[in-house]
């Protein structure tokens, strides 16, 4: 896939958008920004990053009219992608906070937002954004953050990391068709932050409660026990995890 690295852009996942507009017939690209001025999170938050330290890029992706009923499934292979290529630099303990922000340990050292073009017949086209912090080490007023170099105290080359992260992402992506729905979810499940345990969460009138993760939906809905063999289901607008 081709890799274009550009200067100081507003967001790579607007950027990737706009040029997908004006290229309806187009091969997968990738597209890196040095420093994004509004780079753009889950739950409309911002992505901050530091310019020249992490990687933020953006791969547009065609599709052929995939049903938008499997969108957590290309979801849950893009982080399961990025966790393989983590394991490979031999950053420990990692996971997937569902939906899809990467973890070591408990520090967030990467976020992905998927924004999909979505036309009548179907999703045409996936927007593949990700951030992850490789070389930055300090991150004022965000004690949960972390980065590879945070964690190993290693440097990394990002060129070099993005290509193995691109050319993973492609390869999975690539497999997607062919994987059923169950082997996908229980990959992701299998590599889910606090998946089996009690946890606390918050529901969206800030009520405080407990549950286990047992896994997601085909949906990517997040599969909680309640109570003992009471499960529900929830959506992203619906709960957070306090952890
Ligand atoms: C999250 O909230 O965890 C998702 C963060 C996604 C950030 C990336 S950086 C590259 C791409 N461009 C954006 O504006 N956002 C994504």
């Amino acid at each position: 896939m081709r890799i274009i690295k550009v200067n100081a852009i507003d967001s790579t996942n607007s950027f990737v958008r706009k040029f997908y507009e004006g290229n309806k017939d187009f091969e997968p690209v990738c597209v890196r920004a040095i420093i994004q001025t509004s780079g753009r999170g889950q739950r409309g938050s911002n992505w901050m990053s530091r310019a020249g330290e992490n990687l933020t890029f953006s791969i547009l992706y065609p599709q052929q009219k995939l049903n938008i009923s499997r969108h957590f499934l290309l979801s849950a292979t893009v982080s399961l992608a990025v966790l393989e290529v983590l394991k490979e630099y031999e950053i420990p303990d990692l996971s997937v906070k569902w939906p899809n922000d990467i973890l070591s340990a408990k520090n967030k050292i990467g976020g992905i937002l998927i924004e999909n073009i979505l036309k009548t017949e179907g999703i045409v086209a996936s927007v593949i954004g990700i951030g992850l912090n490789v070389n930055q080490q300090d991150f004022e007023d965000l004690p949960r953050a972390g980065s590879l170099k945070k964690v190993t105290g290693k440097d990394y080359d990002l060129d070099e990391l993005l290509e193995n992260l691109v050319a993973r992402i492609e390869r999975n992506l690539k497999e997607l068709p062919h994987r059923t729905t169950e082997d996908i979810l229980e990959e992701y499940a299998g590599h889910m932050f606090r998946l089996n345990v009690v946890s606390s969460f918050e529901d969206t009138a800030r009520n405080k409660f407990n549950g286990i993760i047992r896994g997601v939906t085909t949906e990517g809905k997040l599969n909680l026990e309640i109570e003992d063999a009471v499960f529900k289901t929830f959506d992203l607008k619906e709960i957070q995890l306090l952890y």
